[in-house]
């Protein structure tokens, strides 16, 4: 059973009551064109993701974009949502310098943006940021397992929570993030296991990426299941379609009609 007629715009409410009445489809977009053709496709949440600054510009990590430039492409993406709510990640430095620097942020994208809502990524490290949003009316969706912005940390983008203290770590951040009052939660990366138990320990959704079918919903990076992000095959991913393939045709086609004056023809002009 569906929660949402097609007319009506997706909530924060709305996405809670889909919590183990229907799966959530979660996909990142970054612009106008396609987030309209992912809102029509019947997407329930668009994520502006800071993986923009991957995708979109061609960043080697998430940590170089800034706040102004999540609010210009976010901007985008609201214009195209009729039906989807739009999540506007907040970009790495612009919550964990200070709480009061969290909260005016956070205000800054959904003002500037018109986003839904913001994901920031961290537990109980960031708690306090959290709940000051949540207390200024800013719904938060968290993010755990895998967080990108901390790669540095890390040390590269393998799988999280393997080892039981890391496991229980997840589990502890995901019962403080619910009981904050976050929306959802993704859990990125993590095995499938842990992502189930941590599902039906929260009232919140939990969307996962690369993290089982146990969760409440999914998410991916658009340009990585349209295939158009080529060579990134990790085994989570799904390519729902190989596009980089047409796309190159199509260039390839119209530099040769070219180079050939074959393209205008007299009917392409005036
Ligand atoms: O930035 C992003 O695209 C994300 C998703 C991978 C969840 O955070």
């Amino acid at each position: 059973m569906s929660v949402h007629t097609q007319n009506s715009r997706m909530t924060t409410a709305k996405i809670r009551q889909m919590k183990g009445v229907d799966k959530i489809a979660m996909l990142t977009a970054y612009d106008y064109t396609l987030a309209t053709l992912a809102d029509a496709a019947g997407v329930e949440i668009l994520l502006v993701g800071d993986s923009a600054s991957n995708i979109v510009c061609g960043n080697q990590t998430t940590l170089p974009i800034t706040v102004d430039e999540m609010i210009f492409l976010t901007k985008g993406v609201v214009r195209a949502a009729q039906h989807a709510l739009v999540i506007s990640d907040m970009p790495f430095g612009s919550y964990q310098v200070s709480e009061e620097d969290a909260v005016r942020n956070a205000i800054k994208i959904l003002k500037e943006s018109g986003a839904d809502a913001v994901k920031l990524e961290g537990g109980e490290e960031i708690l306090p940021a959290i709940k000051h949003m949540i207390q200024a009316g800013v719904p938060v969706c968290g993010h755990l397992g895998l967080t990108p912005q901390s790669v540095n940390q890390f040390g590269g983008y393998g799988l999280r929570a393997k080892e039981e203290a890391e496991a229980a770590k997840l589990m502890h951040d995901a019962k403080l993030l619910d009981e904050a009052g976050c929306f959802c939660i993704v859990l990125e990366k993590i095995p499938a296991a842990l992502a189930k138990q941590v599902t039906e320990s929260v009232s919140c959704p939990v969307i996962g990426i690369g993290a089982g079918n146990g969760t409440d919903g999914q998410v991916l990076v658009m340009h990585d299941m349209l295939g158009l992000n080529n060579g990134f095959k990790p085994k989570f991913l799904r390519y729902f379609a190989e596009l980089a393939g047409n796309v190159t045709t199509a260039i390839a086609g119209y530099v040769a009609a070219v180079k050939d004056s074959s393209f205008p023809s007299a009917e392409e002009s005036y």
